[in-house]
């Protein structure tokens, strides 16, 4: 498998991602936390990007992570700021102000294997401020930018090879960036036969031994795929001893609770249902804060799992956290920036990890991946290929002061824009549909009279994982189809517009 040390890169993900579809298992690491791990068990190595200058860390860090790169036996691949240091330590020279953005072109200097099905000149996705103005010793450049700064270099240290590339090959506006790294999987001889499906048996093994004792267990459903997959598992592991919980929160989307709780029957998960719709919206109402809205929601979860721990005597608390979450809670310094507060575990009070043993069976793994096991799991087809939906729920769709007159219309909007899409067939083709509700009001006439509504947003958006999305160019005719009946059947809605903005620059929920 491959190790990729994480400087704090915002690419860092992606290029596990891009590995792991070539089939080789990925691990990654901090730069700071190399101690923790068995290094010489990898056959090669990728050091990630940075959004921060070798003078930012911590020289101490810096040096110790290098040490370790030159212990370690495989092959090595910097990327970006991995290119640099490896440059810098290596005794060569980084500069700043030579920074290149954006499509770049790049001139292939040699015929070497890591370029191997890439022509003399090829596109690539630059990224960086700094770049490395002398190559270090035992080095030959084997790429240069159109601007004339290294693109990339080969490095011999000792025998071993080491490769070093400015451009970012994980994105997708490298065209061949997928080929480089099959090239450099191939020079390191890793094997590719890594599948999330055959990977379940020893997820389940691995548990049994965290599993010390005949505690009972507490699993929360939302519906969603990683907490659905997360309790088959743990089922499989506890037994009659695992309590599934699922609590309708009353920002569900229509429908939902009662597809959710027939589906976890269906798995045999008999789910304990806790009606705390009130609970909630009493807590939200009024709140024009998303963010105070997430930890209210946070908070309120919390309470009612602490409740179940206590009356049922429970041991472990079973959670769907994937492996973008693991990374970016890890915290080190220079990990990427957090933009919005569900992206870092940490919605758990401390308090929690003492009472309760944390079991998280995906950790390790991607939402395609989670998707694979379910399907083998046995996950119902609809549930798989439903829409991703956010725990808050529909609170993060409502802007401005929260009320539950608002969170209808979100509710009854995006009913209808899923129902539309269902019909031409389109649903399963875009990544998310929905409608939100502001706090502006625009005046409509029904009828004689002249009366001030809401104005309802429709959001329709393409995406492979959520972190990038391009709006979906929606023929006329089915949106207004769409806004004719959100228009006719909720009363308060007098203007309805539809948001031709991508992220980024826009996030895809609007709160
Ligand atoms: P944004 O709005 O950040 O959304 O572009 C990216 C993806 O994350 C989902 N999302 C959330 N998921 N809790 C969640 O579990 C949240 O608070 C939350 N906010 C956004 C969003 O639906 C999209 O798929």
């Amino acid at each position: 498998s491959v190790l990729i040390i994480d400087f704090g890169g915002q690419y860092t993900h992606l290029i596990s991602r891009r590995i792991r579809e070539l089939g080789a298992f990925t691990i990654i690491v901090p730069y700071n936390r190399l101690n923790d791990i068995e290094i010489n068990s990898f056959k090669s190595m990728i050091l990630s990007g940075s959004h921060m200058s070798i003078e930012n860390f911590s020289k101490e860090s810096l040096e110790k992570a290098i040490d370790a790169i030159r212990s370690f036996n495989g092959t090595v691949l910097g990327i970006c700021f991995g290119l640099q240091i490896l440059s810098y330590y290596f005794g060569g020279k980084v500069n700043h102000d030579c920074g290149e953005y954006g499509e770049t072109k790049v001139k292939i200097l040699k015929n070497d294997p890591l370029f191997k099905g890439w022509n003399n000149e090829e596109k690539v996705w630059m990224s960086h401020g700094d770049c490395v103005s002398k190559p270090p010793q035992n080095s030959e450049v084997i790429s240069v930018s159109e601007n004339g700064y290294i693109a990339a270099l080969k490095l011999d240290l000792n025998g071993k090879v080491i490769y070093g590339v400015q451009f970012h090959p994980e994105v997708v506006h490298t065209p061949k960036g997928v080929i480089l790294f099959e090239n450099f999987l191939e020079l390191s001889s890793v094997e590719r036969n890594w599948r999330p499906e055959i990977y379940v048996n020893s997820i389940i093994e691995g548990l049994r031994k965290e599993v010390s004792d005949d505690g009972k267990a507490l699993v929360a459903v939302s519906g969603g795929i990683d907490s659905t997959v997360s309790a088959i598992i743990a089922k499989k592991i506890f037994g009659d001893r695992l309590i599934t919980a699922f609590v309708d929160h009353g920002l569900l989307r229509e429908g939902e609770k009662e597809e959710v709780i027939e589906m976890l029957n269906f798995l045999e998960l008999k789910p304990l249902v806790i009606d705390a719709e009130e609970r909630f919206l009493n807590r939200l109402e009024g709140i024009s804060d998303c963010e105070e809205r997430r930890r209210i929601i946070g908070e309120e979860f919390a309470k009612i799992f602490e409740e179940i721990i206590e009356k049922e005597g429970i041991r472990y608390f079973v959670q769907g956290t994937t492996y973008p979450d693991v990374v970016e809670s890890g915290k080190t310094q220079g990990s990427a920036a957090v933009i919005k507060s569900h992206h870092n575990v940490g919605g758990l009070p401390d308090w929690f990890k003492e009472k309760v043993k944390i079991i998280e069976p995906l950790k390790f793994l991607y939402k395609d991946e989670v998707r694979k096991i379910g399907t083998i799991l046995g996950v119902p087809e609809t549930l798989i290929k439903r829409h991703p939906f956010p725990g808050p729920g529909l609170a993060v769709r409502v802007i401005g002061k929260f009320s539950r007159e608002k969170l209808e219309v979100a509710k009854k909007s995006s009913k209808i824009v899923e129902d539309v899409l269902k019909k031409y067939g389109l649903y399963e083709k875009v990544w998310q549909a929905f409608a939100t509700v502001g706090e502006d009001k625009w005046v409509g006439v029904k009828g004689d009279s002249r009366s001030y509504g809401y104005i309802v947003t429709i959001r329709i958006v393409e995406s492979t994982d959520g972190m990038t999305a391009n709006y979906v160019r929606m023929p006329y005719e089915i949106l207004d189809e769409i806004v004719k009946k959100i228009t006719g059947s909720i009363k308060s809605v007098t203007m309805v517009t539809y948001a031709i903005t991508s992220k980024p620059p826009s996030t895809i929920e609007p709160c």
